[in-house]
């Protein structure tokens, strides 16, 4: 059984779709496989989006009798990354979603997909409702990205409230990846400040080491709904992320070490 990580946060605009494109494509590079699931019913804005054809069929259609499990999953050319798009959720399904979502059937989805991969990325909703508590309830860590510009330590501890609340609820074993700061830009003071005293505040594991600078590249290969990598121009970015990939597989690591100490090597 692979990782399911899900990439979510209380605000939209904080860089979750992005992050979860270009941290799954920069985890693909490692082997393994690698899914990344939109989880965002207003898919238009989402990772699908430009991606419309080959993710017509989603998740939703799955929920709702009309596709199968295999008929959602779109492999890359490489084979080492596929995706899995929302579906049409016409408003009138929205309802029907939550409630999946509260049943525990789309989890149940998102884990039977996941079954293949090393790595299952989902880019959430914004907001704590029940379609991200319900992507949290089948995850093994959550990714919060945050701006450095709205980068309060509210947002960071309401969002720790949730993450607490649904190990009380659902999912005892519910870790935070870590808090990503994201479009961080060095030569702003504000930026610096707010970052200073978040790391101040929080244990030194809270914040990731890695931080997304804000890049006019890798906003246009988030609107094109390509990795940065593939972008001529956007490499600074791209590299971040790269980063950001091989921190969160120490992460893992780390966390399995600690569980498997006093364990013996062979
Ligand atoms: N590091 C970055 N630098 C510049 N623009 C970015 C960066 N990350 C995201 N963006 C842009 O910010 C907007 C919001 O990002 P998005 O990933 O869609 O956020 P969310 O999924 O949280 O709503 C998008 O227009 C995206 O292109
Ligand atoms: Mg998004």
């Amino acid at each position: 059984m692979g990782t399911i990580v899900t990439v979510a946060s209380q605000k939209g605009g904080v860089g979750k779709t992005t992050t979860a494109l270009n941290l799954g494509y920069s985890l693909s590079r490692f082997g393994g496989g690698v899914l990344i699931v939109d989880g965002d019913p207003q898919a238009s804005l989402g990772i699908a989006s430009n991606l419309k054809q080959q993710t017509k069929v989603g998740l939703m259609d799955v929920l709702l009798g009309r596709a199968t499990p295999e008929e959602i999953v779109v492999p890359t050319r490489d084979g080492l990354l596929a995706l899995v798009g929302m579906g049409r959720v016409d408003p009138a399904d929205l309802g029907s979603l939550e409630e999946a979502a509260r049943s525990g059937a789309l989890g149940a989805l998102v884990r039977r997909l996941a079954a293949g991969y090393g790595y299952t990325l989902i880019d959430a909703p914004a907001g704590a409702g029940s379609i991200t508590v319900g992507f949290l309830a089948v995850s093994e860590s959550v990714i919060l990205p945050v701006q450095p510009r709205t980068l309060s330590l509210k947002t960071i501890s309401s969002f720790l409230k949730v993450i607490h609340w649904t190990r009380r609820t659902s999912n005892p074993d519910l870790r935070l990846s870590g808090v990503l700061v994201t479009m961080f830009d060095a030569a702003r003071r504000a930026d610096v400040v707010a970052i200073e005293e978040v790391r101040s505040t929080f244990p030194p594991d809270v914040l990731f080491r890695t931080t997304i600078p804000l890049d006019d590249g890798l906003e246009e290969a988030s609107v094109r709904a390509v990795p940065a990598w593939l972008l001529p121009g956007a490499e600074h970015a791209a590299r971040s992320y790269m980063e950001l990939a091989l921190e969160v597989k120490s992460r893992a690591f780390e966390g399995e070490l600690q569980d498997a100490s006093g364990v013996g090597l062979f």
